[in-house]
């Protein structure tokens, strides 16, 4: 080995020891006339290292350095570094590679930097100590969960990179065939139908830390290239499916931050929207929705009588801070998330000290009993802010579900960890606009619920779905479902999708013709790796737990990719590119 130590690791119990440790030069600055300081640094942190003035070594200079671990002398102890009471001195430095100066400091200030600054020199940026932290909690993520899954029986097993388009919501990137010029592969969105078909072939407990491909627009949480711990299980219900989850979730948790979270709760979805207006709610705060229909089921007020349903939120002790702007300003965030408007109310007192008033531009259309009762309901006090939804049922609870985050969110970074199973989603969600038929919830291999399948032709909207997702703080972290193994029932689903056997036959023929050979009962479930890492880490954006991640544009600063390809290899592949319009 190059070094005996590593640079961290230094303490006074090696007092007196020689050392060799390598790293890169962190800064360097001048002693005396014959001496300099040099801080060396590796991934398990800086140690001091004094040596000749004569030694030419600037910042992120490669070099080993042997030398005397030796008390610091009295005054110059550094207690925020954990070497601090020690230095390497009678320092003999050997440079291994000489160093440009770096583009941007590789220390906290490197956060201001412009991300596509540090997306170019992405290798520098690693050095810091937050993409060293961040890669090693993801390490440690994967390795927990893949022992989690290994030990719990399932099989890891590898499906193909190049496939055919899937049925799958979300946009495929494509690969032209060599061989076929004018025929493409699709790169795998998941593993799902390659999963399930490892079912049909009997593995019976399958998983696969999955690299996931999809060309959609890029977000915080949103890469086109994305981990999935993959899995699926045959002869199941939905308990058995969510407990070996759970298992491997919270072990990867409890790898990283030593504490094993709490056994996760379950709402159905139902009730998520009804109480906290979203399908993830983050149960880090209260300010629950309120249900207040009834309170206004005779009023004169138009906004309320001819809407389906109205809720509201109580952000306590909230009203000083929201003047009329702001609360302009929320009035059109609500305006974007589809409402027709947002009612606000700050509750104060009577002159003469006697009872809660609401002050508000739409007060005085609300009878007293309305008021007394508004004000029951939401459990007012003085200083509180009340924001009332009136609309569809679905508008007014996610409406009031953004307005819920937006004021009492707390910043991911803040901790702490809440997961949650939001169980029983919808089989349906809306209706196609063009066709009039309805759309999967999550895709259409879900099972329904026993117990709603006579509904399916009847009341389809109102079908539940043994379908599901894991939730932690605020973040979809994962879902999955039951899936239908009954060819029958699999016709009826589609059939109401308004896809026909026909239909069904051309597009998803490969993956439910095998259903005809035996099919085991089936259910499985993806985690998203980044967003549980990303999460762990504290980090708001899933770009700061990936090593080599693409800005929002999709355009990698570092590599230049995309890239065009020459007209020659594009005719071997049988690929001709339309002239760009803009
Ligand atoms: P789904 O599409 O919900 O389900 O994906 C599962 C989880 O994968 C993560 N994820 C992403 N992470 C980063 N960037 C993306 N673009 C991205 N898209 C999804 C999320 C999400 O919850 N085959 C089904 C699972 C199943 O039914 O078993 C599936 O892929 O954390």
């Amino acid at each position: 080995m190059m070094r005996t130590h590593l640079c961290g690791e230094l303490r006074q119990s090696h007092i007196g020891e020689r050392v060799t440790v390598t790293g890169w030069v962190n800064r360097r600055r001048e002693h005396s006339q014959h001496l300099a300081f040099v801080d060396l640094r590796d991934h398990t942190g800086l140690v001091q290292c004094v040596v000749d003035n004569s030694v030419d070594v600037r910042s992120e200079y490669v070099v080993k350095v042997t030398g005397t671990v030796t008390q610091r002398p009295d005054g110059t102890v550094n207690d925020g570094l954990e070497t601090g009471q020690i230095e390497i001195t009678e320092a003999e430095v050997e440079v291994l590679s000489s160093a440009e100066p770096p583009p941007f400091p590789l220390d906290d200030r490197a956060d201001e930097v412009d991300e596509m600054v540090r997306l170019r020199y992405r290798y520098l940026d690693l050095r810091r100590d937050r993409m060293q932290r961040n890669l090693r909690i993801r390490s440690t993520v994967n390795a927990a969960m893949r022992a989690a899954m290994v030990d719990q029986d399932f099989v890891e097993v590898e499906t193909p990179m190049l496939m055919p388009t899937t049925p799958e919501g979300a946009r495929e990137f494509v690969v032209p065939s060599r061989q076929q010029p004018g025929s493409f592969y699709a790169l795998p969105q998941s593993p799902q139908l390659y999963k399930q078909l490892l079912m049909v072939g009997g593995i019976d407990r399958y998983f696969q830390i999955a690299r996931c491909l999809r060309d959609e627009d890029l977000r915080a949480d949103r890469q086109y290239e994305f981990m999935q711990l993959d899995m699926e299980m045959s002869f199941v219900d939905v308990d058995d499916v969510l407990a070996a989850v759970e298992v491997a979730v919270l072990d990867a948790a409890e790898a990283v931050t030593g504490e094993r979270p709490e056994p996760v709760p379950r709402i159905t979805w139902l009730d998520a929207m009804n109480r906290y207006g979203t399908d993830k709610p983050d149960i880090r705060f209260d300010m629950e929705l309120i249900e207040l229909t009834d309170v206004f089921a005779d009023t004169e007020f138009k906004a309320f009588s001819t809407a389906e349903a109205i809720k509201g939120i109580n952000a306590t002790g909230a009203a000083g801070d929201w003047g009329r702007n702001k609360l302009d300003g929320l009035t059109d965030t609500a305006k974007s998330f589809g409402a027709k408007g947002m009612v606000w109310m700050k509750v104060g007192q009577d002159a003469d000290g006697g009872g809660l008033t609401l002050d508000s531009p739409v007060a005085k259309f609300l009878s007293d009993t309305e008021q007394k009762s508004l004000i029951e309901r939401t459990d007012a006090q003085v200083g509180d802010l009340l924001l009332l939804i009136a609309d569809n049922w679905h508008t007014t609870c996610e409406v009031l579900g953004e307005l819920r985050n937006r004021l009492g969110r707390p910043p991911v970074s803040q901790g702490p960890f809440k997961y949650l199973w939001v169980v029983d989603f919808p089989l349906f969600v809306g209706v196609d606009e063009a066709t009039g038929h309805p759309k999967s919830g999550h895709h259409p291999f879900c099972h329904p619920r026993p117990e709603d399948i006579p509904k399916l032709e009847s009341a389809p909207m109102e079908v539940r779905a043994w379908a599901y997702d894991l939730v932690l703080n605020g973040w979809e972290l994962g879902s999955g479902s039951i899936r239908i193994h009954d060819h029958a029932l699999q016709q009826r689903v589609f059939g109401l999708l308004g896809v026909n056997e026909a239909e069904a036959d051309a597009r998803f023929g490969f993956f439910l013709n095998p259903f005809k050979y035996g099919a085991p009962p089936h259910g499985g479930f993806a985690v998203g790796i980044e967003r549980l890492v990303a999460i762990l880490a504290g980090e708001e954006n899933i770009r700061e737990v990936i090593a080599f991640p693409k800005p929002q544009s999709g355009l990698d600063p570092m590599t230049g990719a995309p890239s065009e390809i020459d007209g020659g290899k594009l005719a071997e592949l049988g690929v001709r590119v339309l002239p760009q319009t803009d």
